[in-house]
């Protein structure tokens, strides 16, 4: 059971996980886990090294010797900043592999449960309610349209200055949706307790005001 209030935020990529759960942490003071970073920096790590995605008995090592860090807004990866590599969509498609593995996710699930700290945490993932926290006081799971969440990254990125094509997001999109919902360990799907979302035409607010209101039910409320 965790000691501290956690909301878990799952769902499949591009859904507006990583955007709400940072809103509603901010909003109420709590800490927050991006989970999906800590896959994306085991990546870059067995890259690094030049370790295949599907070889599990490397990547394990690897994932329990991480040495992942965030400071001031910046992502570090062996005193590296990697903030930029680290959103890039190979890299999200390296991780989503390495995490079809049993041994992989083990490795990384004290690191995960560490960021519950006081107050509370927003955590983001694709099994935050249903691994990682199964005592979340509340589960989301986020959702939306393939091309709604294909049109958002494809903005996303080009705002980022970083290289973006509809038609190639929408194919790995439907990869990633079909290899995180179909694997055998800790598949993308809604936790029995978890309550849906659908944003395809909801703004960033409606979604954060939500679940913001959906916490205030439960008796966490904003600090005035
Ligand atoms: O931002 P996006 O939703 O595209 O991906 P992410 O949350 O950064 O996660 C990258 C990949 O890591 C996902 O496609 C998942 O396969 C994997 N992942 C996971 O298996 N479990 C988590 N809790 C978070 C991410
Ligand atoms: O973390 P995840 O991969 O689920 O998605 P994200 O990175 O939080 O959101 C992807 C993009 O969609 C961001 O640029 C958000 O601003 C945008 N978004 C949106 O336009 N409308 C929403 N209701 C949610 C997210």
């Amino acid at each position: 059971m965790e000691l501290f209030p956690v909301i878990a935020i799952d769902g499949p990529t591009a859904s507006g996980k990583g955007t709400v759960a940072n809103l509603v942490a901010e909003a109420l003071g709590w800490n927050l886990l991006d989970s999906g970073s800590i896959y994306r920096m085991v990546a870059l790590a067995a890259a690094k090294r030049g370790i295949d995605p599907a070889n599990e008995a490397a990547l394990i090592p690897v994932a329990t010797g991480l040495d992942a860090s965030f400071v001031h807004g910046r992502i570090l990866l062996e005193g590296e900043d990697v903030s930029v590599r680290v959103r890039l969509e190979e890299t999200g498609n390296a991780a989503s592999r390495l995490a079809t593995h049993a041994g992989v996710r083990e490795a990384l699930l004290s690191r995960q449960r560490a960021f519950c700290r006081a107050p509370g945490l927003v955590a983001d993932g694709r099994d935050m309610g249903s691994i990682v926290f199964p005592g979340a006081f509340l589960k989301i799971f986020l959702t939306a349209s393939v091309e709604a969440r294909a049109e958002r990254r494809y903005k996303q990125l080009i705002a980022k200055g970083l290289p973006a094509n509809i038609e190639d997001l929408l194919r790995d999109l439907r990869a990633r949706d079909a290899r995180d919902s179909s694997r055998a360990v800790a598949p993308l799907k809604p936790c029995e307790d978890a309550v849906l979302l659908d944003t395809t035409t909801k703004s960033i607010d409606e979604a954060v005001r939500f679940v913001l209101d959906l916490a205030g039910e439960r008796g966490v409320r904003s600090p005035a």
